[in-house]
């Protein structure tokens, strides 16, 4: 097969929850895992993207290095792939220009994600909150320099959400555009790498998926919860009163989408969410026959799940302690990533500002 590069890139906006762990970042660690020597990777905190919004300097600072210190910690090796600060690497904004000077604005206009943001601030009748007139040109442009990230390290494969599906969509517009203009096959036309595991839904609220954004802090495991924290949500999640467990994410999506965290955080590759309810169930029926208490199914699926948890997130957080207390390690780190993307990046674009007469 022919080499692949593989970019991705994550906001360091806030703590990643286990939607963006199960969603993304661990799939990144099977990507690297898997990956043939010959393959490039790259994966970015893109701070740049976080900017689109108003931040606060000194914690948006703060956040950027702890977000260094969880790749590391989930198991991202700085041998294998290149993991650095988009905002560090200059040519990502000066790709995103020339790309925008190309891309048509209606074309923007129509993202989902820009439609909805919009519709939020069109309808809110909270008066504090911002207005149409004052959402940012740079979160209107977003998705090119979303395509600008991908397209400056000529990059084929793209590990992405099914929410992102449509900005990747619009990236190898993007840079058919860009061959078309300057009749060379330039830039690949990035394909994307779906993630296997199921979109990871609120606990509280099992018809919105997890995010870092909902207001109620229930909602979502943080990969930094301790084993307290994490029972405790768990304990408030919202299941339902039937006596059995099953897979069923239309009438079921509290139960299912525990379901799919269990799924997901099991290390047998062939896991599924159906399989996983076969199980606990079967477990449930012995416990029963053994003439042992019989617990209510969610509560059992519950307990389940917490245990779970606190498993998968224990030999993290023993990592991430440990990466962050060096705080010399991970700056020598953001700056072999910086360096190492930087020559990738400079290299390209140097036959970009060829081909494009300037
Ligand atoms: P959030 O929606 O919480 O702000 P981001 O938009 O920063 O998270 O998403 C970062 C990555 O995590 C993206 O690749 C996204 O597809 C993935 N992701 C976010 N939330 C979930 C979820 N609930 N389930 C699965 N993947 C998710
Ligand atoms: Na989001």
């Amino acid at each position: 097969p022919r080499p692949r590069t593989i970019f991705s890139g994550i906001q360091p906006t806030g703590i990643p929850h286990l939607g963006n762990y199960l969603g993304a970042l661990r799939n990144w660690v099977d990507l690297q895992n898997g990956a043939s020597p010959d393959d490039t990777l790259l994966f970015s905190i893109v701070g740049m993207h976080a900017l689109t919004m108003p931040q606060d300097p000194k914690r948006l600072f703060r956040e950027r290095r702890e977000m260094m210190a969880t790749l590391l910690a989930i198991g991202l090796d700085p041998h294998r792939c290149t993991i650095f600060h988009q905002d560090q690497v200059k040519q990502h904004a000066e790709l995103a220009w020339y790309l925008m000077c190309q891309t048509p604005f209606g074309k923007l206009g129509r993202m989902t994600t820009w439609k909805s943001k919009l519709a939020t601030a069109r309808n809110s009748a909270d008066e504090s909150s911002i207005d149409e007139t004052q959402l940012a040109l740079g979160l209107f442009a977003y998705p090119v320099l979303q395509a600008a990230d991908i397209l400056l390290y000529r990059s084929t494969h793209v590990p992405v959400g099914e929410d992102q599906v449509q900005h990747l969509e619009l990236s190898r517009d993007v840079a058919d555009l860009f061959n078309r203009t300057y009749r060379k096959r330039f830039f690949p036309l990035p394909q994307h790498i779906i993630t296997p595991t199921k979109r990871i839904l609120s606990l509280r609220d099992p018809t919105s998926k997890m995010s870092k954004s909902a207001p109620d802090v229930n909602s979502r495991i943080l990969l930094t919860d301790t084993p307290a924290q994490i029972s405790s949500k768990i304990r408030k999640a919202v299941t339902d009163a039937e006596r059995t467990i099953s897979y069923d994410p239309t009438n079921r999506p509290g139960v299912s989408n525990l379901l799919s965290i269990l799924s997901g955080l099991s290390s047998d590759p062939g896991s599924t969410p159906a399989k996983v309810a076969e199980e606990l169930n079967g477990a449930l029926a012995r416990q029963a026959e053994q003439g042992g208490k019989e617990l209510p199914s969610g509560k059992y699926l519950k307990d389940a799940v917490a245990d779970v948890c606190v498993e998968a997130l224990r030999p993290i957080q023993h990592e991430l302690e440990r990466v962050k207390m060096d705080q010399a390690y991970l700056a020598e780190m953001e700056e072999k990533g910086r360096a190492k993307a930087e020559e990738a990046a400079e290299a390209n674009m140097q036959a970009v500002r060829r081909m494009m007469g300037v």
